[in-house]
This record gives structure tokens, sequence and C-alpha cells, in this order.
């Protein structure tokens, strides 16, 4: 990652811990973006900020651990005050997500939260939603899932391991495909036909649930709201 989107993305995650107060509940998010917000989560928590994060995946929780931050998960709260989270794309209010294959969870975090609070770089900002859509899909629902991509106009890959040989599994057991509609112009139509694919557990697609989107710039943080 050049130093240039580093610092970008590092703006971005400040602009986001600054939101975050005494008390809170914090959802954490995975990827690069919001490994900064963590990083910065805890230098806060040393310096006495008393929170409580809800990690969004195996990642952010080691990190969020390593930086002091004490877990607890929806199970044992009432409340997710706010969350913090990464995007692959964003196009108006909608994101693409699932880069890093911990969408499902994500999307259960990150819509829990009072307040949703995306990150980026400005290099995610895109007038037309074309990115891959990630779609986390049962094992033996692979050939129907894509069919149905297949019919639904998408061509479909099925991740593989960066660090074994084979396909990339989630941290349920499950699989990923990455499928490519071209330039998206109706995503909630997309997203409801992919809700309504029998073995897709979830996708990529995040329509209305930010409520701010915070742009890293070279010199300062845009918000979208
Ligand atoms: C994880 O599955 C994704 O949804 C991430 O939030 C997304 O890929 C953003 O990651 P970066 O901040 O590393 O770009």
């Amino acid at each position: 990652m050049g130093d240039e989107y580093a610092s970008m993305k590092r703006r971005a995650a400040r602009w986001a811990v600054e939101q975050v107060d005494d008390g809170m509940v914090v959802g954490l998010g995975t990827g690069s973006t919001t490994a900064f917000a963590i990083d910065e989560l805890g230098k806060r928590v040393d310096a006495g900020l008393a929170i409580e994060g809800i990690p969004t995946s195996h990642a952010s929780r080691d990190r969020a651990i390593e930086a002091g931050i004490t877990m607890t998960s929806l199970d044992e709260v009432t409340t997710v005050d706010v969350a913090i989270d990464g995007a692959d794309q964003v196009c108006d209010t909608v994101l693409l997500k699932g880069g890093g294959g911990a969408h499902t969870r994500e999307r259960v975090i990150d819509t829990s939260a009072d307040r949703f609070i995306v990150v980026v770089d400005e290099r995610k900002v895109s007038t037309k939603l074309d990115g891959h859509v990630a779609l986390e899909v049962l094992p033996e629902a692979i050939p129907s899932v894509l069919s149905g991509i297949d019919t639904l106009g998408g061509k479909s890959t099925i991740r593989t391991s960066t660090t074994t040989d084979g396909p990339a599994y989630t941290e349920r057991g499950n699989l990923l495909v990455d499928a490519d509609f071209g330039v998206i112009e109706r995503p909630e139509t997309l997203a409801n036909e992919l809700w309504a694919t029998p073995g897709v557990l979830d996708h990529g697609l995040f329509i209305g649930v930010a409520d701010v989107i915070a742009i890293g710039k070279a010199d300062g943080v845009e918000l979208l709201e």
C-alpha cells in the first residue's frame, strides 16, 4: 500500500475514532482501514477511554485485543453505539463490501449499531457501482448458486486462498464467490435477487445502512451524510 493511501485511511480512521465517547460499545470492522481505527482506539484506551468492542472477524478481534480494547459480544450488550468499518467501493450511499470475506458478520454488527461510520480512502469512491459482489455461499450450494448468478447476468469466480492451495473459506466454513455484474444500475433489485438465491448466505451490497461515510483525502476528511 502506498504511503499516500495509508495516510488517507489513517485520516478517515482518526475522524471515526474521535466520534467514540466514554462508555460506548463499538463495532469493529475488518480490513486495513479499520485496523488503523482499532489502533487509534487502543491509544485512546491507553489514555483512559472506557469502551467495549465487538469484532466482526478473528482478525479484528486479535488486533483489538493487542490494542488493549476489552471485547464483548452482541449477546452481552443491549446496544451497539457505533460501528466503524471499511468498504471496497462506495457509490452514493451504496457500499460494496466483502473483499476480506467478513461481510456476513460485518452486516450483523454494522446494522446493529446506532451509528454506522464507514471509513475509506478516496480511491474507493466511484460514480458507478462496478466492483465484484462478494457472496458467502454454503459449499454444497455452489453449483446452483453459480448457475443462479449466470442467470442474473453475472460472471462468477470462486475465491481462492492466498495461503493454501484451493478455495478460500470464511470463518464459518463457507465459500466465497465474487460475482461480476459489470455496472450495477439497480443495486436494490440485484440485492433482492441475491437474497432470493438459495445457498447465498449474504452478499456484499450494503444499501442505505451507512450513517456517515468518512473519506480520507490528501488534505483532510470529507464526510458524506
Ligand atoms: C471485509 O470483508 C471487507 O468488507 C472490508 O471492510 C473491506 O474489504 C475494506 O477493507 P480495506 O479497508 O482493507 O480496504
